[in-house]
């Protein structure tokens, strides 16, 4: 029997080279050349737990869906959609909270972080600025997962605990009620180490990312912020260690990292190294970066693709609601 693998995609804005290099590239090409059926979905309702403005959550949900949709997901091949369309997965999350034990909640790691950091600075209420949906938010991770009969969970390992979360309601359940979940496993998709612009892994949180889809100009710009050493222009340099060289080379063909470790060999200047930087980067990004543009000014177009990603999404959703509600519930539909 082919696998199910579900994955969710948080809508927080534009993603970064880092993103597209280390997880959205890898996904694409696994659903495109892989046999089995994928689910990739934009979870904008889980940002619900920690943002608070309509504009910013909706620009967010465009930005991540044109992002996947320009760099070539085969919506054919993998079912997109955004989990607010998805009424079922709520319906879901009741179900699930009422067969987790509250106590497993308290020990799930954001909850248990926003716990110690209130207890560093000194707060009487540990709860404090933690809602009832941050608390919950592995319950509604755990309906994503098992609304779908997902085998499989492709996720990095701050995600892990979570997988295990849905993997435990579902074996409760199923103990209780005879097999009518699929217990998940979670995979580890942790791509490639991407640098960003000081050094540190990229992300966002660090400021120090490059999102995918900059204009050309900010693009240069950004590369041009990259601290280099005082060596003279024509003085050799190092292709260790060095910030350039490392990005250079998750851009380029083989041909061109021998010509540019050449060049460092013999003296380029960074301005120079900077330069072919960017070109690599933007050779790459170029004819994806029209695509995001043209179906951002043409939003229908990423509404038709969630909506039909939905219709197919709820005919299985639809099928495990009406197991669960006659196996749990005795109700008939
Ligand atoms: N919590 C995940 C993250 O922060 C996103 C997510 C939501 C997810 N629902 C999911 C991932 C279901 C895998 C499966 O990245």
């Amino acid at each position: 029997m082919s696998k199910t693998y579900l994955t969710g995609i948080q809508s927080t804005g534009m993603p970064h080279l880092g993103n597209y290099l280390g997880a959205i590239e890898p996904a694409i090409n696994f659903s495109n050349t892989s046999d089995g059926r994928f689910l990739y979905f934009i979870a904008d309702y889980h940002s619900l737990t920690s943002l608070r403005d309509p504009k910013i959550i909706s620009e967010g949900i465009y930005q991540v869906a044109a992002t996947w949709l320009a760099l070539g997901l085969d919506t054919n091949k993998a079912i997109f959609y955004k989990q607010s369309d998805i009424p079922e997965i709520f319906e879901l999350a009741w179900i699930l909270s009422c067969h987790i034990p509250k106590g497993d909640l308290n020990r799930a790691h954001s909850y248990k972080a926003a716990i110690a950091a209130n207890q560093e600075n000194g707060k009487k209420d540990l709860d404090h600025g933690v809602n009832a949906g941050l608390f919950k938010y592995p319950v509604l991770m755990a309906a994503d997962i098992l609304l779908f009969n997902t085998n499989v969970v492709p996720v990095g390992k701050d995600q892990i605990q979570h997988v295990e979360i849905a993997r435990s309601i579902a074996q409760r359940i199923n103990q209780q009620y005879g097999e009518i979940l699929t217990e998940p496993q979670e995979s580890l998709s942790e791509g490639k180490y991407i640098p960003g612009l000081d050094g540190r892994k990229m992300s966002k949180s660090y400021g120090n990312s490059i999102p995918i889809f900059e204009s050309q100009k900010r693009l240069k710009k950004l590369v041009n912020k990259i601290t280099t050493d005082s060596t003279g222009p024509d003085e050799p340099k190092s292709t260790e260690d060095s910030l350039i060289f490392d990005l250079y080379k998750l851009f380029a063909n083989e041909k061109e990292v021998i010509n540019f470790a050449k060049e460092f060999e013999q003296g380029i200047s960074w301005g120079h190294a900077k330069a072919g930087l960017f070109e690599v980067i933007d050779k790459r990004i170029a004819p994806f970066r029209e695509k995001y543009i043209h179906l951002m000014e043409n939003r229908n177009l990423i509404d038709d693709e969630l909506e039909l990603g939905a219709q197919k999404a709820r005919i299985i959703a639809k099928e495990t609601m009406t197991r669960l509600r006659r196996n749990i519930m005795g109700l008939k539909s």
